[in-house]
């Protein structure tokens, strides 16, 4: 049985850009080891939920609240952009965020920054202590790499690498950080056939191996059908539905949303 204990608590939550008010009131509830999806027509406001979430915007009203690794609930907002990846929230971009000219495996490295406990002194001098958590974080991200297959390019320049390729690095970026929330904005978005099979067995490996609850934005509604446990629809901002795969596609509303769009 899946466990009932909720993970992330999206309340009232709005956010205009000027006049548009991209995301409208929209509330939800994920529970942990859920894989979740949430989809809705282009522009619908997905990933301004993302960057909601992950406190890139700070602007939005209503409350995001998490679970955070002492079972405490925390709201989100009292909480700077740049701490929430050591909170245990990971994500990936919509638009691949890499760094092209730096190996694969130092791509997967930076997602660890978090991690040093060191100060910068001990960095300059490079302590033996610092030295200790280098060689723990490589190990670490090594360990990632394998376990997703793409240890054999570590040293590879991200610069040049196919789409597929980049898709994983920029999960094996995500899970160091020890996720216990990691949101995909269209993990399968210029993937072929195969690349979205293979990415719908990594989803499940990850939330699996790697413990972890799974948001996840996308346009390919097969995947979406297999791999989720639940959806949530959403059109201009707004609440549609939160239903199983099957429900939320003979969900009328939801159609109607999707009527006369080309996807
Ligand atoms: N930074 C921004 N400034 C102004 N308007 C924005 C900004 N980001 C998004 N928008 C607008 O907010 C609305 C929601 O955009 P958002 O990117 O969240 O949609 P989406 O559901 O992710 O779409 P897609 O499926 O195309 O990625 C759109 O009308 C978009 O044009
Ligand atoms: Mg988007």
């Amino acid at each position: 049985m899946m466990s009932k204990k909720p993970i992330l608590t999206v309340h009232e939550v709005s956010m205009f850009f000027g006049g548009l008010k991209a995301v409208d009131d929209l509330s939800f509830t994920i529970n942990e080891k859920e894989i979740i999806g949430l989809i809705g027509p282009n522009g619908a406001g997905k990933t301004t939920v993302f960057n909601c979430v992950t406190q890139f915007y700070k602007k939005y009203t209503g409350t995001i609240t998490y679970v955070n690794r002492d079972n405490k609930v925390i709201n989100l907002k009292d909480y700077d952009v740049t701490k929430i990846a050591s909170l245990g929230i990971a994500r990936t971009f919509q638009n691949i965020e890499l760094i092209p000219d730096l190996s694969i495996l130092d791509n997967v490295l930076i997602g660890a920054f978090n991690q040093f406990e060191t100060k910068v002194i001990a960095h300059i001098f490079r302590t033996p202590k610092m030295r200790r958590q280098e060689k723990a974080l490589t190990e670490k991200a090594e360990n990632i790499l394998k376990r997703l297959h793409i240890h054999h390019l570590k040293d590879m320049y991200v610069a040049g690498q196919p789409y597929g390729i980049l898709k994983k690095v920029e999960l094996a970026r995500a899970l160091i950080s020890d996720p216990r929330l990691i949101i995909l904005d269209e993990p399968a978005a210029g993937l072929n056939d195969k690349e979205t099979d293979e990415l719908e067995a990594l989803v499940y490996q990850i939330r699996d191996e790697f413990n972890t609850t799974v948001l996840l934005i996308e346009h390919d509604m097969g995947l979406v059908m297999n791999l989720c446990d639940r959806v949530v629809a959403i059109n201009f901002g707004k609440f549609l539905a939160y239903d199983t795969p099957q429900n939320i596609q003979k969900n009328p509303l939801v159609q109607e949303a999707y009527l006369g769009k080309d996807e």
